[in-house]
């Protein structure tokens, strides 16, 4: 097959949403439909108990659970699609966004009685930044949710986005029947089954089909043309060239524990959502087609086993053709590595393979040499613009409990902040630690860990800050003057880049005020190159 055919039939999304939206979910029923599993329950959900927040047997399994679910390939109709899988808990979320930057679409997951949450906001906010093409699916149809209007007005109004759309539930809650899909303009009606895909479809041409009322009711098909229209009347047609650049979000509703309403989603994604795209770099844009593989890495797992220090390091592939056993530059090392066996994941399957496209992702054994957002290049090399960092939430300082094992914590937290577990900004004077993350679960994962893996002991204190903020200026000077008068808040993160640990919003418009030359970013991706 010609790689312009591969990469043609890929598909690399992310399934997002608020934890309990039903993520988990939908994505055992797209495997369904895909063959790859055969009943529900497969999928485990990648969720930590709510109870269960200082259990570290659970944080364990979490991480076990999250490898062998990182990546979902499977095809359907010709196409190869890779799930990539993002962490249910929030604590987590750091993770998420740094998945976000290795896809090319995304499906958002809505409650339809809860409506937009906190999570869908900071997440859709990620997708904003990148244009991301993002799908909407308003799921749980099958119980009493919120009117669909008020529903689609409030995705507009909460998420920055036009929206459209694409089918239309028919009743809601005990009245809820299944959705007619206005992008096929027919309707599919499934039983209702929670464990396997139905083989019992009735396909209805279109509204004037006389089977329809039939079907689903007098009242229902009335009410059903009635809100049809008023769509059709609100929402300008459906552009496939907007939803590309992120500007306008198609809308699917269904129960995805029914199964309704997930076929026409998976179709339509199918038919709309792009294929592999490039990505950015150093030397310019770098395109899929480009002969020369190129790739880079957005996340690192640790592996299970405490006494082999490997870790799996996933590697998107931007570009070319990723070849088992041959030699590409690590950039940031400048030094040339080979990949004996590189692996893919089929569902829960892991297996070594030989090539690998645009698209892909490949989890590549690695003993230390990664860290998250290297690139790999063939041929000439350059950098993939890097990862971005979020401000943290919650900041502590590391303290050294075991003074004889101070060169193990060292390297135990830098290794740990180069997978991405937390971010490290580090204070002078005295080298001081602060790490930062956005939930508590992570200080008793690092905790934990320092002790498991790196025999090290640690304690952590609380620093209240409100912010760190990555600064850009064109004014050279004035960063010098303010890095020196607020010295005791300043720190470097891990590329070397100043940050301001600000207190208070108060201090950090205070500080705004007075160095006005300043930029003042919650995220790295504005950073100075
Ligand atoms: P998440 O990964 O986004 O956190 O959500 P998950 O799929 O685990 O779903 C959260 C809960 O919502 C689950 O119930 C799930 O069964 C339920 N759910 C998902 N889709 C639908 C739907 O279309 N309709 C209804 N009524 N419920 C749905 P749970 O009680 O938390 O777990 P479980 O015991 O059912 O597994």
């Amino acid at each position: 097959m010609k790689i312009t055919d591969e990469i043609e039939k890929r598909r690399t999304f992310a399934i997002i949403s608020h934890p309990d939206a039903g993520k988990t979910t939908l994505t055992e029923k797209l495997l369904l439909f895909g063959g790859a599993i055969q009943t529900a329950g497969a999928v485990k959900s990648n969720k930590i108990k709510k109870t269960a927040t200082s259990d570290f047997m659970e944080i364990e399994k979490q991480r076990g659970i999250s490898v062998a679910t990182s990546v979902m390939a499977f095809q359907y109709q010709g196409k190869q699609i890779n799930i990539l899988d993002t962490p249910g808990h929030k604590d987590f979320a750091e993770d998420t966004y740094r998945t976000l930057t290795a896809v090319d679409s995304v499906i958002l997951i809505i409650d339809c009685a809860n409506g937009v949450e906190e999570q869908t906001k900071r997440l859709m906010e990620v997708c904003r930044m990148r244009n991301t093409p993002v799908i909407i699916f308003i799921n749980k149809m099958d119980r009493e949710g919120r009117d669909p209007f008020d529903l689609l007005d409030e995705l507009e109004d909460m998420l920055d986005i036009r929206v459209r759309p694409l089918s239309w539930p028919i009743g809601i809650g005990a009245t809820f029947q299944g959705v007619y899909s206005i992008y096929n303009k027919n309707l599919n009606l499934f039983a209702a089954n929670k464990t396997k895909i139905s083989e019992e479809i009735v396909k209805i041409a279109d509204l004037e089909d006389p089977q329809l009322e039939k079907i689903i009711g007098e009242d229902a098909t009335a009410e059903l043309k009635e809100e049809l229209e008023l769509v059709e009347g609100v929402y300008d047609d459906f552009n496939s060239e907007d939803y590309l650049k992120g500007e306008v979000a198609p809308v699917f509703f269904g129960s995805a524990i029914n199964n309704f309403g997930v076929k026409e989603l998976l179709e339509t994604f199918l038919d709309i959502s792009p294929s592999p795209i490039g990505r950015e770099s150093s030397e310019g844009y770098v395109e899929p087609e480009d002969k020369d593989f190129s790739g880079f890495v957005f996340k690192i797992h640790a592996n299970l086993d405490p006494n082999h220090r490997d870790r799996i390091a996933f590697l998107r592939i931007v570009s070319g053709k990723f070849e088992r056993n041959k030699f590409y530059n690590h950039v940031r090392l400048d030094k040339k590595l080979k990949f004996p066996n590189p692996t893919s994941f089929m569902a829960q399957d892991k297996s070594v393979i030989d090539e690998a496209y645009p698209g892909d992702v490949v989890g590549l054994y690695d003993t230390g040499n990664f860290k998250i957002g290297d690139t790999l290049t063939e041929g000439v090399t350059f950098s993939f613009k890097g990862i971005p960092s979020f401000s943290p939430e919650i900041f502590m300082e590391l303290e050294n409990k075991d003074p004889m094992k101070s060169k193990q914590l060292e390297k135990g937290i830098q290794q740990l902040t180069d997978e991405g577990v937390a971010q490290l900004f580090i204070q002078q004077p005295g080298n001081r630690k602060i790490v930062g993350t956005v939930g508590q679960l992570q200080f008793e994962v690092i905790k934990y860990r320092l002790e498991n893996e790196y025999g090290a002991k640690c304690d952590f204190t609380p620093r209240r800050f409100y912010k760190a903020c990555w600064m850009t200026t064109d004014n050279r000077d004035q960063l010098d003057q303010f890095v020196k008068a607020k010295a005791s808040y300043i720190a470097k993160d891990k590329d070397d880049n100043y940050v301001f640990l600000a207190e208070t919003k108060f201090l950090l418009d205070m500080a705004q005020q007075d160095y006005p030359d300043i930029t003042f970013h919650f995220t790295s991706d504005f950073k100075v190159k």
